[in-house]
């Protein structure tokens, strides 16, 4: 492990040079999420939290600005209504996605009335279809993606499609639930992490027994960097062989 002057170069040039991106059929994907030092990232499901500090704020802002894409969860979206936007700096916004298997996302989240990119938002073949047309009135894109066998949006088929849109750079930021199936799929190459030096015994970012714990994802060339008084870590993620 090594600690790192410039972490956001090394994040940028990291994924830049990554030789999957794009061509493993889906985009490069950065997982980028804020937990305590007990691991929470939420005091109980549904609740918002600020975790990150003024600093590291600004790193997700510049981190933001260097992906194509940005996606969450419906659960965050009503938990935080977070706007999904590049603000800190002055750059460019990523594609904001939601993946909402009901079309329970709120025609007066920040996400599309503060957003100048609109929302696509990824939901499954049975949702309703008047709800779809209201939220397409209103300004967002409704993608319709097959459901896994357990009722959940198939994230490897929405990559694909989000490819084929050109989107090749994804950075996923919560919540629990989609952390937990994005690393369960093995679909994260970088994991950006910041640890806020707070306990909050609360919401965990993985799911309990979700990960196949005979071929645990294994974090490789590893650095952090201090900012302000949060710790956040960079690093590959190394999937072994089943
Ligand atoms: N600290 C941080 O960095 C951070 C970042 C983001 C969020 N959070 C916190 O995380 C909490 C929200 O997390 P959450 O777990 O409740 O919600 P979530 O992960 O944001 O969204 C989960 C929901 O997405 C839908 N979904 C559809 N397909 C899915 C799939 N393949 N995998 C996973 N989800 C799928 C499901 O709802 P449907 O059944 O309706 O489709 C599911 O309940 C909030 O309290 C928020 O504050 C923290």
């Amino acid at each position: 492990m090594k600690s790192e002057h410039s972490l956001f170069s090394q994040i940028r040039s990291s994924f830049e040079k990554t030789p999957e991106r794009s061509n493993g059929g889906r985009p490069f994907v950065t997982l980028s999420y804020a937990q305590s030092i007990d691991g929470s990232i939420a005091y109980r499901p549904g609740r918002p939290l600020a975790l990150s500090g003024r600093d590291s704020l600004l790193l997700t802002h510049h981190l933001r600005s260097i992906h194509e894409s940005i996606l969450v969860g419906i659960g965050t979206i009503l938990a935080d209504d977070p706007y999904l936007t590049v603000r800190h700096i002055n750059a460019k916004s990523p594609q904001p996605v939601i993946v909402d298997g009901r079309l329970r996302f709120p025609l007066n989240a920040r996400a599309l009335k503060h957003n100048h990119q609109a929302p696509w938002i990824a939901t499954s073949e049975k949702s309703d279809v008047e709800r779809e047309q209201t939220l397409i009135n209103s300004g967002a894109k409704v993608m319709r993606i097959p459901s896994t066998p357990d009722g959940l949006i198939d994230l490897t088929v929405l990559l694909k499609r989000l490819l084929e849109m050109n989107i090749t750079s994804l950075m996923v930021e919560g919540g629990a639930e989609i952390i937990t199936s994005f690393l369960k799929l093995r679909l994260v190459d970088q994991l950006v992490l910041t640890i806020s030096p707070v306990y909050i015994g609360g919401m965990h970012a993985i799911w309990p027994l979700q990960l196949d714990l005979a071929n645990p994802p294994v974090l490789e060339n590893i650095s952090w960097k201090t900012y302000g008084s949060d710790l956040v870590l960079r690093a590959d993620l190394a999937w072994k062989n089943s």
